[in-house]
This record gives structure tokens, sequence and C-alpha cells, in this order.
């Protein structure tokens, strides 16, 4: 039984990770601001799951509070970090820059000052795709470069990843900052492509498919990530140990990213296909051009973690669109646990 704390856990994916380590009976501390980015209703029916659940504790802080969250997570002596609160969305980071260098990078800094004294055996932390910015070769590995950002979103994320790699550094902290692809499933976020087409097409508005629907992305299915992380707890990356020619592995601290993405590109059209199919409706798509700072295309070279874990994402998009359906009309029926 360890104990674990997660940032981040009223979230869409820390919600499924906190799940996931309280049925295997682990001990979570959550911490997590309950930000109004989207819906707050969302993040307090998912906390309504979690508190079902024994073992599980839920603190409303913002990371920036540096002193209280520190204090906090020495008290709770965790064998484990993960890191996932952030202020996401590369669309809104045009809007609210600000939000962007609070949570990601001051937040980011919390975390690791917390870990610095606590000293777990193992910090975790969600960084992006988006990292790789202008990068022109696909699939996108872990070695590839990752120093021209085209969104502020992005530019935070590569900052927490170069943060944690000095701390790493200077105080052995074994650091693992896994690069997520597009993740998609049930209790999934309001501001994602699949929940915005599916409220949609069940109202019968039409749906913005920006790129000209051009854009390729692979999509992650939430339980194939969350697999990616509880695999990828236990493998805590030591000082001159690489796994494989492909690692990332820092020549001078403990510290590797991790692609977690299954390397299957899927383009827009197709995905609203699978949409399409699941609701048994068409949509109305307004072809509009890219927006600044979005990616033509990013999919992942899966081999670092399949090296790590045995295994890459792998559930088919039909299947993960099926589940997200049932769930946003389940959910939309009026579900509500508070
Ligand atoms: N969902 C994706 O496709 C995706 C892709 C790449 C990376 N990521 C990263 O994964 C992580 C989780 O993303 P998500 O999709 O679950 O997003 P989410 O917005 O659903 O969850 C983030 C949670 O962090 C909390 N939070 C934000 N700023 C905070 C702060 N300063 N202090 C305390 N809590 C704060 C929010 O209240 C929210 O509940 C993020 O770090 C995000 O950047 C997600």
């Amino acid at each position: 039984m360890a104990r674990t704390v997660v940032t981040g856990h009223a979230g869409f994916i820390g919600f499924h990770l906190a799940q996931r380590l309280l049925n295997q009976g682990n001990v979570v501390l959550g911490i997590d601001g309950m930000t109004d980015y989207y819906d707050p209703q969302l993040k307090r029916d998912r906390l309504a799951q979690l508190r079902r659940t024994e073992n599980f504790t839920h603190e409303e802080r913002m990371l920036e509070h540096r002193d209280e969250i520190v204090a906090l997570i020495l008290r709770f002596q965790p064998d484990a970090i993960v890191h996932l609160a952030a202020q996401a969305g590369v669309r809104y980071s045009l809007e609210n820059p600000a939000a962007y260098i609070e949570s990601n990078v001051l937040g980011t800094f919390t975390v690791l000052e917390a870990a610095r004294q606590a000293k777990p055996k193992h910090l975790l932390m969600a960084s992006t795709s988006s990292v790789y910015g202008g990068n022109q070769k696909v699939p996108f590995a872990e070695t590839d470069r990752t120093d021209a950002p085209i969104s502020l979103y992005a530019a935070t994320k590569k900052a927490g990843e170069d943060l944690a790699h000095s701390y790493s550094s200077l105080h052995q902290l074994p650091t693992t900052a896994f690069r997520f692809f597009t993740v998609y499933g049930p209790w999934g976020r309001p501001d994602m492509a699949l929940f915005k087409f599916v409220d949609a097409i069940q109202h019968g508005r039409a749906i913005d498919v920006y790129g000209n629907g051009e854009m390729r992305r692979d999509f992650t299915y939430i339980d194939d990530l969350v697999d990616g992380i509880v695999g990828l707890l236990d493998r805590p990356p030591a000082l001159g140990r690489p796994v494989s020619q492909l690692d990332s592995l820092s020549a001078v601290a403990p510290f590797r990213s991790v692609n977690i993405g299954g390397g299957n590109p899927v383009g827009l059209m197709d995905f609203i296909a699978a949409i399409e199919d699941s609701l048994g409706q068409k949509a109305r798509a307004n072809l509009l051009p890219m927006q600044t700072g979005d990616m033509v295309e990013t999919y992942a070279e899966p081999a670092l973690l399949e090296a790590l874990i045995g295994r890459a994402p792998r559930t088919p998009l039909s299947q993960g669109v099926r589940e997200f359906v049932n769930w946003y009309n389940n959910y939309c029926a009026g579900f509500r646990e508070e």
C-alpha cells in the first residue's frame, strides 16, 4: 500500500488516476484548487465518486500557496507525487496567459519544493505533446528537440520540465515527465473536441472544425493513459541506467521524459465519423482555418513507453468514443452526486 499525492485529482486525468490508485488499496492525498476554467460542477461530481472510497483525502487549495502546500505534503509523507494540476488548453493561453504562469510555473515550483523536502521515491509530472511545438519530424520522440514552443501553454509546460530537471539534478530526485497526447474518455473535459462535438451534435448545433479538418492526432483513451502512469510509478529513473538506446534519461540527473501515446494518428474527419457512428447522427461542420498555436499533426513514438512498461495505448477509437458517449448520455440525463 503506497501513499501518493495526486495534484489536480478533481480534473479529468487526476480523477481517473486517483480512482485507480484507491481501488488498488493505496492512500491518496488529492490537492486541487477547483478552478473555474470549466464548470466546477463536473469537478465536484468527480470528487463525489472519489469520496465513496476509503483512504482518500481532498484538499481544496491552489498550489501557489507554497508554504501551506509544502507543509501538507510533508505531513503526508508520500512514497510518490503525481503532479497533474495545471492550467490546460492551448487556445485559452491567448486569452488568460497569467493563469498559465501562475499554475504551471509557480504551481510546479511549489511541488518541486515539496518533493525536495519530502523526498518521495518518485516524482511524476504531466507535460504535453505540445512541447514538440514547431517540429516537422513525426512521430515525436522524447529525444527530439523541444525548444520551439508555439503556444504559451507549451512554453509553461516545458518550463516545468526544465525546473524539474534542475531539482532532479541538484537533489537526486527521481523524476518522470510524461508527455500526453490528446486524452479522451468518460468524465472528459468540456473544452476538448470530443465533449464539444458530442454536445453540439446532440443539441442540433453545427461543430467548428479547425484546420479545415486536416489535423491529425494520437487520441489516447483514458484507461490506457492511467495504465501508463501506474506502470511508470514503479519505474523511477536511475542515473546512468538507460533502458534502451531511445531512452531520454538525462546524463546528469535521474530524470526522463516519456510519451504516453499510441503512435496511431487519426484525422479529424475520421474522428468526427467515429462520433457520428456512435451517436447515429450526422454532424453539420463549419470548416475553419487553423487557430494560432495549434499544431497540424501530433503523434507519439511509443517505443520508450513500451521498453519501460511493456505496452502502449491500444484502445480502438470507435470503442473509446462509444464509452464517452455512453457516459455523456448518463451524466447529462441529470446524474449529480452532490
Ligand atoms: N487532457 C489532455 O489531453 C492533456 C494533454 C496533454 C497534457 N495534459 C496535462 O495533463 C494534466 C491534467 O489535465 P486534465 O485534462 O485532467 O485537465 P483538467 O483541467 O481537467 O485538470 C486540472 C486540474 O488542476 C486544477 N488546477 C489548475 N490549476 C491549479 C492550481 N494552480 N492549483 C491547484 N489546482 C489547480 C484544476 O482545478 C483541475 O481540476 C495537466 O497538467 C495538463 O496540462 C492533458
